[in-house]
């Protein structure tokens, strides 16, 4: 039996959603977490903790679909500056550290270094990098659109132009990318509308493989 939906569950009425639609606790699909970097416009670093986020590529190249990038947050403005930013991926034991810039938001304030990180230039764009982070991506802004007209934050599209990547992550058979040591993944809080009497809260997971899709 499968329970169906397409307006807001009575349980889920009164739910403080912060912005987002219902549907998306009741589908708690995972995507990426990772801290985005770029400069303010007085020349300090700042830090943007990111999620729902997709990476494609083909023929013309690697890019980031950043889903929602608020208008009123320093990445978007500082995105509009200069157009360039890197994307950090941390494993778990940066989790704190990286959340951290959160509270370090203030823009008078190196972001990064605030929060007990490292900062260095990346090397093809105007941007700083999170040196503890196992990857990294130097990017530059594409294009941006409206998901809908008059919407509080814009989808993004990032070209990726450099990749940097820890040789013990490189390795599958050592940190990898993958697993308790590898990217992590925000995971809105998955929510069973006939039951739910509360607030929602989102977890921090990791992802690990399977199956081969070789073995087919
Ligand atoms: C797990 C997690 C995911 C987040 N994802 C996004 C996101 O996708 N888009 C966004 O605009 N803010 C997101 N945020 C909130 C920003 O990280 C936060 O508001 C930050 O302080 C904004 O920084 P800025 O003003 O320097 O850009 C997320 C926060 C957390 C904890």
């Amino acid at each position: 039996m499968k329970y169906k939906y397409d307006s807001v569950p009575e349980s889920m009425k009164d739910m403080q959603t912060y912005g987002f639609n219902w549907m998306e606790f009741v589908a708690s699909i995972p995507s990426p977490l990772y801290l985005i970097t770029s400069y303010k416009s007085n020349g300090l670093p700042n830090a943007c903790m990111q999620s729902w986020t997709t990476f494609t590529g083909g023929a013309n190249g690697y890019f980031a679909i950043v889903s929602s990038v608020s208008k009123y947050g320093h990445l978007y403005k500082t995105l509009h500056e200069s157009g360039d930013a890197v994307i950090n991926f941390m494993s778990a034991d940066l989790y704190d550290k990286c959340m951290f810039t959160i509270q370090n938001n203030a823009f008078d304030t190196d972001e990064i270094t605030a929060s007990g990180l490292t900062c260095i230039k990346a090397d093809k764009v105007n941007a700083p990098l999170v040196a503890e982070c196992f990857m990294n991506f130097e990017c530059r802004l594409k294009w941006e659109k409206e998901i809908c007209d008059g919407d509080d934050s814009v989808l993004a599209c990032l070209e990726i132009v450099k990749v940097h990547i820890d040789e013990k992550h490189l390795d599958e058979n050592d940190l990898g990318r993958t697993g308790d040591t590898g990217i992590l993944y925000n995971i809105h809080h998955p929510i069973n509308p006939e039951k739910y009497a509360g607030t929602a809260h989102d977890y921090v997971g990791v992802i690990k493989k399977i199956r081969d899709y070789a073995e087919y």
